[in-house]
């Protein structure tokens, strides 16, 4: 008997000491994985597919960037065809039929639905200053917005907004709002790496907004919602969840975040130094995701620069290049999302998806959207599908008396296609909103117009 079990265990003694040992997770990590956990169970998922891998090209589940594999599903939904099969012919249908139903949709299967009623927020402006941003004078104004948490105390959620406008402005100005980091408020945990710093060979993209007389703000989104699942039950989702986990069809972190811009703009409509019916909303890889959600979400917005927003954003789900459905349902992502949207990695398939992306842009109809992408280093969010989905939403745009693209043609590199009321650019950097800020610009100027200063 002895003599077995040494055998038996020498070599346990030998693997253990030659394994490498794992990372240890975070808490943080922990509590996410029993989250998707939970969600997988309440959808009676057992196993969700492999996303795919986009850091080795030599994996059996390496990220796919053949575009002559890329379609796998080429039929998109008709956002201009009812689920009764009558077609769309008149803006009132897309108003009272149409556009319900794919509302509907996104809301149950992908983002998950925004409660019907949400705590209010009280703005305050906890400083304001005057100071020269370049060779202009500004006003930066600091702001929280206090979340009522009365009915679950528990849950403390303060949005964080900086707003600057230019000091010498003498009517409200538009404003330009990105979903980004304010220097001075700490970077919570989970928050996504900050990009390598540009390196700045011209005006910054708040120069530029200040050069045409308008001004600019940041929203913080962790301020709003954790960039993490285990945050589900804390930030805003969680305080109207008093603190309990999501259901399958509860909103995510992408529509949590747009519905604290919406309060923001809340705030804009107060402010005398903005004009509140020209705010561009704008955002960069998660937050192009959520740019794009909340234009769909609120009118109020008057535009949009909705950059590298990828799988999850504008890039058609059913297209197999760069990131797919399975990377946005993994643990480190499904908080994005509704639940729900877990399933299209599981027991159905992409074209099971009731909606697309080219919807999403069909929602934002007749307001104006930039969609704009890199190249080198940002094939992961596959230009091309986006532009799909820009295009996809045409006939909507032209339903509603509005310009489409004019072009199906997915454009060479640095092509402005700015002309119709969808726009899009693919710039020759890389994963960065940066080169394509002063065509977004010149494209913003139609709407937004220019003032003195
Ligand atoms: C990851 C993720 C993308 C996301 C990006 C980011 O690459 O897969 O979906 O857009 O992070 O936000 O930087």
């Amino acid at each position: 008997m002895l003599k077995i079990s040494l055998a038996i265990c020498i070599p346990l003694i030998s693997l253990a000491f030659q394994a490498p040992v794992p990372p240890a997770l975070t808490p943080t990590q922990v509590a996410t994985q029993e989250d998707h956990k939970k969600m997988m169970d309440l959808l009676k998922i057992t196993t969700l597919r492999r996303g795919a891998d986009g850091r080795n090209d030599k994996a059996p589940n390496a990220a796919n960037y053949d575009e002559s594999k890329a379609n796998p599903y080429p039929t998109l939904p008709d956002p201009l065809t009812l689920k009764n099969g009558k077609k769309v012919k008149s803006a009132k249908d897309w108003w009272d039929k149409r556009r319900p139903e794919i509302v509907e949709d996104f809301d149950r299967e992908v983002y998950g639905r925004m409660p019907k009623v949400t705590p209010k927020v009280k703005w305050e402006v906890t400083s304001t200053k005057t100071e020269m941003n370049g060779t202009t004078p500004v006003i930066t104004k600091l702001l929280t917005g206090h979340v009522d948490n009365s009915l679950y105390p528990q849950v403390v959620v303060e949005i964080k907004v900086s707003l600057t406008t230019p000091a010498h402005a003498i009517v409200p100005v538009p404003v330009i709002m990105e979903f980004g980091f304010i220097g001075g408020f700490p970077r919570p945990a989970g928050a996504p790496p900050l990009p390598p710093a540009p390196i700045v060979t011209g005006p910054t993209w708040q120069q530029q907004v200040l050069a045409k007389g308008w001004g600019y703000a940041t929203i913080v989104p962790a301020s709003i919602q954790a960039d993490n699942g285990a945050g589900l039950t804390q930030g805003i989702i969680g305080l109207v969840n008093k603190g309990q986990s999501r259901k399958v069809d509860d909103w995510g972190a992408l529509r949590a975040w747009g519905w604290g811009a919406s309060r923001a703009l809340d705030y804009f409509e107060t402010d005398n130094s903005v004009d509140a019916k020209k705010i561009g909303l704008e955002g960069h890889s998660r937050y192009g995701k959520a740019t794009a959600v909340a234009m769909a979400d609120d009118a109020r917005f008057a535009i949009a620069y909705v950059s590298s927003s990828g799988e999850g954003g504008v890039k058609i789900h059913r297209r197999n290049f760069g990131e797919i459905v399975e990377n946005v349902a993994a643990a480190n992502e499904y908080h994005w999302m509704a639940g729900n949207f877990m399933k299209y990695a599981g027991p159905l398939k992409w074209s099971d998806l009731p909606v697309d992306a080219h919807e999403l842009v069909a929602l934002c109809a007749p307001r104006p959207v930039f969609i704009g992408a890199g190249d080198k280093g940002d094939a992961w969010v596959d230009a091309k599908g986006m532009f799909m989905a820009a295009a996809g939403a045409g006939p909507v745009y032209k339903l509603l008396g509005k310009k489409d693209m004019a072009t199906e043609i997915f454009p060479a590199l640095e092509t402005s296609l700015i002309n119709g009321d969808i726009s899009f650019r693919q710039h020759s950097g890389g994963h960065t909103p940066g080169p394509n800020w002063p065509t977004f610009i010149e494209f913003a100027q139609r709407y937004l117009g220019t003032l003195a200063h």
